[in-house]
């Protein structure tokens, strides 16, 4: 039988991950299937185990389960314990569910990909909910002189930066607090989906730098344009969606894929 994979969603029909990993799949000559799956919202843990019980060996999942992926696991990565959510579902020989997170992996690959070099940079991250949970670890572990995560809801980001603060430079508050210049800007809240903008200063990019919006779409995000017009080097989420993907492949089938191809196919589908 085929091994079969999926993403979980909900809902899930946009997703692009289907397309990512049946790329990866006849690129690294992996005989597997990949499927989208709208989980019910309020049985994650059911739509699991039926897709085990049909011969499932590992999934990805998106919004709104990642934390209820988490809760699932029997055994998880470290980043994912640091996480608090899982994107990628492994079933082990011994049946039990394993869970890691690929996020922040994605985020740190594509920004290397990009030549953004992070080692001893001056890092802002916006926003404080699951998104940049999920990648503080592996964006710490490169060793950037600071992080200072800004949100609407100030308290969040302190909260936060106190549960990293053994992993490095790493502070919170809200947006009035924010105090430039930054090599790097990271925007991880949900405000481009609304088209909205958070309320930053106009001095916040230092020579050289780059902006970065977690979103992706055919347009570039409010956040970037804003950013492009202060002067910083912008970059969507796009790479960061195809780099996690691949850590995710990686992990089932010990095959890394090259990103390069697929990354171009999907910003050509975009346009
Ligand atoms: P996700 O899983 O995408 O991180 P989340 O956990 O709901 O979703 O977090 C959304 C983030 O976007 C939060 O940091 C939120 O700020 P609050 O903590 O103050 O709610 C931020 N956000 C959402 N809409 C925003 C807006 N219009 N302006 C600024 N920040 C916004």
């Amino acid at each position: 039988m085929t091994d079969r994979y999926c993403v979980f969603g909900n809902p899930i029909s946009h997703s692009k991950s289907p397309l990512i990993h049946t790329a990866f799949a006849a690129q690294t000559g992996e005989a597997l299937e990949y499927t989208a799956i709208e989980a019910p919202l309020e049985d994650f843990a059911g739509a699991w185990q039926r897709f085990v019980a049909q011969g499932g060996c590992g999934a990805n999942v998106t919004v709104p389960f990642k934390e209820e992926a988490f809760r699932l696991c029997d055994t998880l990565s470290q980043r994912a314990r640091r996480a608090g959510a899982v994107n990628t579902l492994l079933l082990g020989k011994n049946g039990l569910t394993y869970g890691d997170t690929t996020d922040g992996v994605g985020l740190v690959r594509d920004l290397k990909h990009h030549g953004v070099v992070l080692e001893g940079a001056r890092i802002l991250v916006l926003g404080a909910g699951g998104a940049v949970r999920g990648v503080l670890e592996p964006l710490l572990a490169t060793r950037p002189k600071s992080v200072f995560i800004a949100n609407r809801t100030a308290a969040k980001a302190a909260a936060l930066a106190a549960d990293f603060a053994d992993l490095g430079v790493i502070q919170g508050g809200g947006f009035d607090a924010v105090v430039g210049p930054f090599d790097l800007v990271v925007n991880g809240t949900s405000a481009s989906l609304s088209g909205e903008l958070p309320p930053l200063p106009d001095a916040l990019f230092a020579p050289g730098a780059s902006a970065y919006d977690m979103m992706y779409g055919a347009e570039p995000t409010v956040f970037l344009r804003w950013a492009e017009a202060r002067g910083a080097r912008v970059i969507d989420g796009l790479g960061m969606l195809v780099e996690q993907a691949a850590e995710s492949f990686f992990l089932w089938r010990n095959k890394r894929p090259e990103t390069g191809q697929v990354r171009a196919a999907l910003r050509r589908e975009l346009e």
